[in-house]
């Protein structure tokens, strides 16, 4: 089940630069089962066309309050969706929501609905920092809407500032969204702590041991519980995939790093997914300068094992907390991922094949078996690591119902 199956979002789109990510944003919404429909203002359509919606979304788009002598029945189209996002809201937009203007299709919409509002402002900073908007959010907010907040960082135009203003990412957004419908998620709220990527231990100040881990697992599981409404914090080692937006992250180096990073953050989390793969070996002694080449090499590399981050921080666990482990195996699959899930007293234990084609590290698909108490098990199909990851927190979700 995704958290916005069947779900009715009425997505806004004002004319800012922005507009540009809010496509992805309408997209994410629609594969995640909500039926979307796009009202786009007049400057809207300058900066994005309305066919790009109606074929992310496989619906219409609307854009005027009459169209061809015809009224649009706004009043039915306001409310009949649960949840109004407008994505860039841009400061003219605002404005005019403030004021009650009720001047184009959308501002009827919001005056007609008793749908929450979630609002993603996209200005220039000092358009965002000036008092009149100021007043206006404020306004808004006494009203009931949600707002959340521009992001710093680069604008759109390189001459612009770098104070807030950027309009918040699709996935941030998103993760409001969910947390705004009550996507009747179990894990709506509730703090889920995820590992994903590579430790690394080194060998000299320039070398270490590491593994093939890109983060693709773990990333998908933090971006999957932040559309559930999660709280998320995701403890990355090495990855080679962007980091999710909206959730707290602690980056970490080594496996002993790892094992601490995950027992502060074990202290109030509800699910604990223990995607990352840590090296399980370290040298004994790194010495402070470089190995030098030599004629004959550094001989061998005297190895002893790094701490076994789930074993040794079961005790920091809350006695509610779920905890999912991985097990990637070359033999033996599901005997060597049982016996992992009783060792490391895990909930559920994800397990897979290192050998498969299209499963295990890097690639973007994975096929895995679940094994849940009493050994259950679920074999599921080749399918993306975004799908992975919502059938993973569809049963830790069975699994916190049960609790
Ligand atoms: N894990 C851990 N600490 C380690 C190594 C692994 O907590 N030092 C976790 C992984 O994140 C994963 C689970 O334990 O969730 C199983 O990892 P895996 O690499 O499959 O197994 P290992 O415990 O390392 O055992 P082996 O390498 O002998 O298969």
């Amino acid at each position: 089940m995704r958290p916005f199956d069947g779900r009715r979002v009425l997505l806004g789109v004002t004319g800012g630069i922005a507009s540009y990510k809010t496509v992805s944003l309408a997209r994410a919404l629609a594969q995640q089962g909500a039926l979307v429909d796009v009202v786009m203002t007049r400057s809207a359509r300058d900066f994005v066309g309305g066919l790009t919606f109606e074929a992310l979304t496989g619906r219409p788009v609307h854009t005027e309050l009459v169209a061809e002598g015809h009224a649009l029945d706004h009043i039915a189209l306001a409310r009949q969706n649960e949840l109004i996002i407008v994505a860039p809201a841009t400061a003219d937009f605002i404005a005019r929501a403030a004021a009650g203007r009720a001047d184009d299709l959308l501002t009827a919409c919001l005056l007609a609905t008793d749908a929450p509002v979630l609002l993603a402002p996209a200005m220039n900073d000092r358009m965002w920092a000036h008092q009149q908007t100021i007043t206006n959010v404020s306004r808004l907010r006494s009203l009931g809407y949600v707002v959340v907040d521009p992001a710093s960082g680069a604008l759109a135009s390189p001459d612009e500032g770098s104070g807030p203003g950027r309009m918040r990412e699709p996935d941030e957004i998103l993760a409001a969204a969910a947390a705004l419908l009550g996507t009747g998620s179990a894990l709506g709220g509730l703090r889920v702590v995820v590992t994903a990527g590579a430790t690394r231990e080194p060998i000299d100040p320039v070398r270490f041991i590491s593994n093939h881990s890109s983060g693709k697992m773990g990333t998908a599981v933090a971006r999957a519980a932040l559309r559930r409404g999660a709280h998320v914090t995701l403890i990355a080692g090495a990855i080679s995939v962007p980091l999710p937006d909206g959730c707290d992250v602690v980056r970490v180096g080594t496996t002993e790093e790892l094992a601490g990073a995950v027992r502060s953050a074990l202290a109030n989390a509800d699910v604990l997914v223990m995607a990352a793969a840590p090296a399980d070996f370290r040298p004994k002694s790194v010495p402070a300068s470089k190995i030098k080449k030599g004629p004959t090499g550094p001989g061998a590399i005297d190895l002893e094992p790094t701490p076994d981050v789930l074993a040794s921080t079961m005790d920091a666990r809350n006695a509610n907390c779920i905890v999912v482990g991985f097990a990637l195996e070359t033999d033996d699959l599901l005997a060597n991922a049982e016996s992992k899930r009783t060792a490391k007293k895990l909930d559920l234990v994800v397990a897979n094949d290192a050998t498969e084609p299209g499963a295990g590290f890097g690639t973007d698909t994975n096929r895995v078996t679940i094994i849940g108490p009493d050994g259950v098990t679920a074999a599921l199909p080749l399918m993306t690591k975004d799908a992975v990851a919502d059938a993973i927190l569809d049963r830790v979700e069975g699994l916190l119902s049960g609790r």
